[in-house]
């Protein structure tokens, strides 16, 4: 009899060793400590220096996973790099099978902004449930710092880079309970990274485009609204597949934006304070890496159990939104 299931058997994460925390934000952009500490919660950051990578962040968050599931990096099947800041825009992924020593797995990327680490889970599954894997990494990993307009307090105040990894193992029983992904491409505006092209004419006739990607803009606002009104919704959505209620939850796990967005949703849901998880006062947003980092940092404090059912959901870019329902370990 195959296992067809699958759970989620090791966790990791890793994040730089400097950090900036917000007063010293006061010396690039008019903003305070007050202000952002009262609008998003967030204290300090961690900031990638020009020599750190982020196949070295994902490589050391995966180190740790591999090791808590207690396998081999030989024994990997399938790694998933949820990024949106690789180092290579060919990919990332296969540069962290190599420093991995991972020689039989097929490595990708995958992008989904603040999404990646939900929609990465969900896609691990399927080839797990299908008997085509039984062993899978997955990471969510960004440096967002490559890519923010430290000049624009609106959007420089709040994010932050690290990695975080899980291992995902073909099981009997299958622990992801339910999930439902969504996008809304009409919306995509809201919140970009985007290539910007400057013709170039090759010969006579002939223009290509040779341009740059331009710092992250974002529509703070719709983003907000956005966060509070949909995340809710596929959370119900994924409870409803998962045939629980609201009440068997054991820990609401949000991507780390800002802690009005976590404390919103925890309302509207009606989750008690105290099965929240959040970490963001020491990491800001950290974009595909912040579900991981999150969930990494309350198994290693003993705050998730096995066993635990714990909904997460990431939501950003796209825009995507997506909700999972898992219960941790086999
Ligand atoms: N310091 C001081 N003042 C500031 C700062 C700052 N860093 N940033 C903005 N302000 C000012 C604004 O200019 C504005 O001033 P004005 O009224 O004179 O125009 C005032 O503060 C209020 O600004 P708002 O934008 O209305 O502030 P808001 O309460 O909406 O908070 C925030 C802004 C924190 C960005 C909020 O909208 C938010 O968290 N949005 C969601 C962002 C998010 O979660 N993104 C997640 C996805 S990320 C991804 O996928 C990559």
């Amino acid at each position: 009899m195959q296992n067809l299931g699958i759970a989620i058997t090791g966790s990791g994460s890793a994040v730089p060793a400097t950090f900036l925390d917000n007063q010293s934000l006061t010396e690039l952009v008019e903003t305070s400590d007050d202000w952002i500490t009262t609008r998003t919660g967030i204290r300090q950051r961690r900031l990638a220096s020009s020599t750190e990578t982020l196949s070295e962040l994902a490589t050391a968050a995966s180190r740790q996973a591999i090791a808590a599931a207690g396998i081999n990096p030989e024994d990997l099947d399938l790694i998933l790099l949820a990024t949106s800041t690789p180092d290579d825009l060919f990919g990332t992924a296969c540069q962290i099978q190599a420093q991995l020593g991972a020689t039989k797995a097929v490595a990708f990327d995958l992008t989904a902004a603040c999404s990646g680490f939900v929609f990465g889970l969900v896609t691990a599954a399927q080839y797990i449930r299908t008997g085509v894997y039984q062993n899978v990494l997955l990471i969510g990993a960004d440096i967002l710092s490559r890519w923010v307009d430290w000049q624009d307090r609106r959007t420089c105040v709040l994010f932050g880079d690290g990695a975080g990894a899980v291992v995902m193992q073909a099981n009997e029983k299958d622990c992801l309970l339910g999930f439902e992904l969504r996008s809304d491409g009409t919306q995509n505006n809201c919140l970009n990274l985007a290539y910007t092209p400057e013709p170039k004419e090759l010969t006579q006739g002939v223009n290509v485009g040779k341009g740059n990607f331009q710092p992250i803009t974002m529509n703070g606002k719709e983003v907000y609204r956005f966060a509070v009104q949909k995340v809710p919704e596929v959370i119900d959505k994924a409870l409803f597949r998962a045939n629980l209620s609201i009440d068997q939850i054991d820990w609401l796990l949000l991507h780390q934006a800002n802690q009005r967005i976590l404390d919103a949703v925890a309302q509207r849901l009606n989750i008690p304070e105290q099965k929240v998880i959040s970490n963001l006062a020491n990491y800001g947003n950290t974009s595909a890496a912040s579900i991981p980092l999150a969930l990494d940092e309350a198994v290693r404090q003993d705050k998730i159990k096995p066993g635990d059912i714990i909904a997460t959901s990431g939501f950003g870019a796209g825009l995507t939104w997506g909700a999972a329902i898992f219960q941790w370990g086999r």
